[in-house]
């Protein structure tokens, strides 16, 4: 894992991603309201400072292109980060949540994909796309805790299931579900090392961000015949065989592609 994040370190698509851009943006911000107020004390209160922070972060954030979601992140910050500093909180808890946090959530960091699972609905509609033939092979790109794997093999028992998952924790969660199940496998590591040609099926359910180099791995890799489906997420440019409106809580749609 140690080696996956120095990897990441050098990775381009993590030098440049929103959460880096952002890191440098308040870090720049923070040392420069310092000096300010070292040099001219009594022109900015302490209760100030932090919003002014935010204030500037938030404006200097959209003059660098991140996303507009990240407006409010950026506003928002620095002005929470100094109140909660202010409460009594063991710092223990902190380092607890940010533990748990990155455990879950490496593939935000390095993918800008985080934990979030797919409906049961989600698995439903997909179980209707399976092979008719029996031992047919399934993988799940970042498979986080399996359910969505469990969840289709409870319905076809038959085929053979394969899960990826580079988060340390969904990956613990993804081997005790597959605990007994000889026909469910969980690999830790990164899907982009992973060779997409022996499976009949590959599920993706991740975010925009690396479909379009998903879909040239798939194009490059799967065989003739297999299926691409990813959930909510469509290839940029690339017209899906199927559309299919799941009707569940989070309004996800499937998307095929027969290769
Ligand atoms: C949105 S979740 C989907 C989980 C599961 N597939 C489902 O549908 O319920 C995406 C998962 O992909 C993982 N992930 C992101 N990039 C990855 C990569 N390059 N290799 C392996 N896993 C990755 C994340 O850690 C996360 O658990």
């Amino acid at each position: 894992m140690l080696a996956q994040i120095e990897a990441g370190a050098g990775d381009p698509a993590v030098a440049a991603s929103p959460a880096v851009r952002a890191a440098w943006l308040h870090a720049a911000c923070i040392v420069t309201l310092g000096v300010f107020a070292a040099w001219l004390p009594g022109v900015a209160s302490a209760a100030v400072l932090p919003w002014l922070e935010g204030a500037v972060a938030a404006l200097l954030g959209m003059a660098i292109g991140l996303p507009r979601w990240w407006l409010p992140i950026n506003l928002f910050f620095f002005p929470a980060a100094y109140a909660l500093l202010t409460l009594q909180i063991a710092p223990a808890l902190y380092l607890g949540a940010l533990s748990v946090l990155l455990l879950c959530n490496v593939g935000a960091w390095r993918n800008r994909v985080p934990l979030f699972l797919s409906s049961r609905r989600a698995a439903a509609v997909v179980t209707m796309l399976l092979p008719q033939a029996r031992g047919f092979r399934l993988l799940d790109l970042g498979c986080g805790t399996a359910s969505f794997l469990a969840d289709v093999a409870q319905v076809r028992p038959d085929g053979l299931y394969s899960g990826v998952e580079m988060a340390p924790l969904p990956y613990l969660l993804s081997c005790l579900r597959a605990y007994g199940r000889r026909r469910m496998h969980i690999k830790w590591g990164d899907f982009w090392q992973t060779d997409l040609a022996s499976y009949d099926v590959v599920y993706a359910y991740l975010s925009p961000a690396p479909m379009a180099s998903l879909w040239q791995k798939a194009r490059a890799e799967m065989c003739p015949g297999s299926i691409f489906i990813s959930n909510d997420f469509c290839v940029p440019g690339v017209a899906p065989a199927q559309i299919i409106r799941v009707g569940d809580r989070m309004h996800s749609t499937i998307y095929v592609w027969t290769m």
